[in-house]
This record gives C-alpha cells, sequence and structure tokens, in this order.
C-alpha cells in the first residue's frame, strides 16, 4: 500500500516509517524539514519536502503519488505552539484541512490524525473519557480539536475513513520536538548524557504517558482495524500515568548515579496542570483491541541502549530546553 506521511522528519516520523516499510508499504516521508539522517536507504524510503500550510504543494504531492493512506503529523507542539500561537495555528489548523482537502479532491482512502491529551482542559474527572467537553488553555490543544472535529466531518459529509489516537506524552530515544512533556525523554536522554538533568515541572506533575513503540503500533493497529468495528473517529488511548518524580525513581534504576532535580517553569507547568492525570481507553480496547505492552520499569530499561545508541549516533547532541 502507497502511504504518505506529513512531518515524518520529527519524534513519531521515523518509527512510524519503519513500522510500515516492515509490513511491505511503499512510504513516502514528508517534512518542510530535510530527510533526516537515517539507516533507511533512499530505495526504502522516498523524502519530499512539503509545507503543509501550503495549500496549492498538498494538493499537488498528494494528485502526483495519489496515496491509498495518509499519515498527517505535522504539528507544531504545546510548548512551541505557546511561542508562536500564529504559526501553530497555521501548520496545525490550515496544515489539517489543506490535507483533508487534497485526500477529498484525490479521492485517498483513509487519514490518519494524531491528537493528543492536549485537547483537554483543566478540571475533568479522572481518568478522563472520550467524550468530554474540549475546553484546551493551549493553541496546540485548540487546534488539534478543530483537527478530529474538521476530519470526522469529512468522515460523514465525504466519506473519507478519518481515523485518531489522541496520543499521551510519548517517551523514546528520538529527540524531543518541543512538547510540555519532554520532561520525561530527557531525563533518560540526559541523565545517561550528564549524568544529571533538572526537570522544568514539579515533581508531582502527573499525565499520561506512552512509551514509542506501544505508540506507533496503536497508530498502525487503528489504520488497519476493519472499518465495521469502529464506533467513533477519535480514541483515547492510554498506558500509564507516573508522577515526574516516579519517572525519574525509574530512570535513577537503570542509569544509576544519575540525579534529577526539579525547577517549574511556570509556562509549561501551567500547560502539564491544565492536562488530564489518567485517560479512560476503554472504547479503543473494545473496538480494536488496544492494549499497551510497555509499563513504566519496561519501558525504563527498554529505552536505555537505546539512548545510548542516539548518543553515538550524535555525539555532538545539542538539546535546547
Ligand atoms: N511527541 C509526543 O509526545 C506527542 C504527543 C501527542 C501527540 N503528538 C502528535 O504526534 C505528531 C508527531 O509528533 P512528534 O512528536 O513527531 O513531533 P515533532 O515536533 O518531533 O515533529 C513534527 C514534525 O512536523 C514538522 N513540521 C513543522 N511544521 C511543518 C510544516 N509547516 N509542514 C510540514 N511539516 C512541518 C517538523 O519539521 C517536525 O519534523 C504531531 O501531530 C503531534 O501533535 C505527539
Amino acid at each position: 500500500m502507497k502511504i504518505l506521511v506529513t512531518g515524518a522528519g520529527g519524534q513519531v516520523g521515523l518509527d512510524l516509517i519503519r513500522r510500515l516499510i516492515a509490513a511491505g508499504d511503499e512510504v513516502i516521508g514528508s517534512d518542510i524539514a530535510e530527510r533526516p539522517a537515517c539507516e533507511l536507504s533512499a530505495a526504502e524510503l522516498a523524502w519530499r519536502r512539503l509545507d503543509v500550510t501550503d495549500a496549492a504543494a498538498v494538493r499537488g504531492l498528494v494528485e502526483e503519488l495519489q496515496p491509498e493512506v495518509i499519515f498527517h503529523l505535522a504539528a507544531l507542539l504545546s510548548a512551541r505552539g505557546e511561542r508562536s500561537p500564529q504559526l501553530a495555528y497555521a501548520v496545525n489548523q490550515g496544515g489539517t484541512f489543506h490535507v483533508l482537502e487534497a485526500a477529498r479532491q484525490c479521492e485517498v482512502r483513509q487519514v490518519i490524525f494524531t491528537s493528543t491529551i492536549a485537547v483537554f482542559g483543566p478540571g475533568l474527572a479522572s481518568p478522563v473519557v472520550d467524550d468530554v467537553p474540549l475546553h484546551p488553555t493551549t493553541m496546540y490543544g485548540v487546534t488539534k480539536v478543530a483537527g478530529e472535529l474538521l476530519g470526522d466531518y469529512y468522515r460523514r459529509r465525504y466519506g473519507l475513513d478519518f481515523r485518531a489516537v489522541r496520543f499521551p506524552g510519548l517517551l523514546s530515544a528520538g529527540l524531543p520536538g518541543g512538547g510540555s512533556s519532554d520532561y520525561a525523554p530527557l531525563m533518560f536522554i540526559e541523565g545517561l548524557r550528564r549524568g544529571a538533568y533538572e526537570a522544568f515541572c514539579r515533581p508531582d506533575t502527573t499525565i499520561p504517558m506512552m512509551y514509542m513503540p506501544d505508540g506507533i503500533r496503536a497508530l498502525f493497529e487503528l489504520s488497519r482495524a476493519p472499518q465495521g468495528r469502529l464506533s467513533r473517529s477519535v480514541y483515547n488511548i492510554a498506558a500509564f500515568s507516573p508522577t515526574a518524580q516516579e519517572i525519574a525513581d525509574a530512570a535513577a534504576r537503570v542509569i544509576p548515579g544519575a540525579r534529577f532535580t526539579f525547577s517549574s517553569d511556570p509556562v509549561r507547568q501551567a500547560i502539564l496542570d491544565s492536562w488530564p492525570q489518567a485517560l479512560d481507553d476503554a472504547q479503543a480496547r473494545r473496538d480494536w483491541g488496544w492494549a499497551p505492552r510497555f509499563d513504566l520499569d519496561g519501558m525504563a530499561a527498554a529505552l536505555v541502549p537505546e539512548v545510548h545508541e542516539l548518543l553515538r549516533a550524535h555525539p555532538g547532541l545539542d538539546i535546547t530546553h
């Protein structure tokens, strides 16, 4: 199956692409950025520069490639989005509209959208179910709510097979992309690189988290689930909900001697405090058999060799956070 991935150069993109290629799919990665350095050859992974804010360019590329499925990942994440709300609107809201329009015009069968716990606002009873009032406090959350609603509209109005997951904070050995949950992966990256990390949140900060391989599997399984089993287009998915202190403790167990401290940044802390502490993902479990495989300690053990590999591949790593 021919698949176009937008925002493919980010933390999720390459891991997703590896999974799709392993399944035998023909994948074209696209991003506003150049093709990232990776082990995939040009024959395995074609790459096209694409700015999703450019409607004509999105339409042109989809028309030229005629993909059967688009995984639409391109976005500005929460912390970056709060630094440039207008750009976040253009990329997240405008970009999603352009992708849906191109999919409609070029008869793409399916669009997979990566939504987020940032669609939720403060004050919701935990664990938060799929259908609650959505009053996000960030431009990122506002645009992701709009993306969910737009996609659902295209499904009902035009028969586009639109499906989405609401990702928790994702942890991997990829470089974090400016999300408010970045303190979690940075504990492992900086813990191994420098033996210490000062997190930008309070130790009691609690949000839903997930190890990247579970997140990638969720995207893959949702995309392939029989349409008849799906009772909705947007699903909560969950794995574990540790405090930041519990993540630091888990990191310290697998990185002996690493020291973790906390210095709360008011902007990022306010974003984190507006998100749910835990999600109810019963509908995803029931409809398409979703279940996470990694808990916090399982993830911590798996991350260490991956982060070592990242640090070997990028000896002069510059992490701005
Ligand atoms: N990483 C997480 O914890 C997390 C959690 C919830 C949801 N998500 C969602 O998953 C998706 C992928 O996230 P990620 O972690 O890989 O983010 P990332 O920031 O690492 O990657 C996003 C990619 O989008 C690209 N991009 C930015 N502006 C663009 C534009 N105008 N046109 C085309 N590409 C553009 C960037 O160059 C980058 O490669 C996003 O939609 C995000 O909202 C991620």
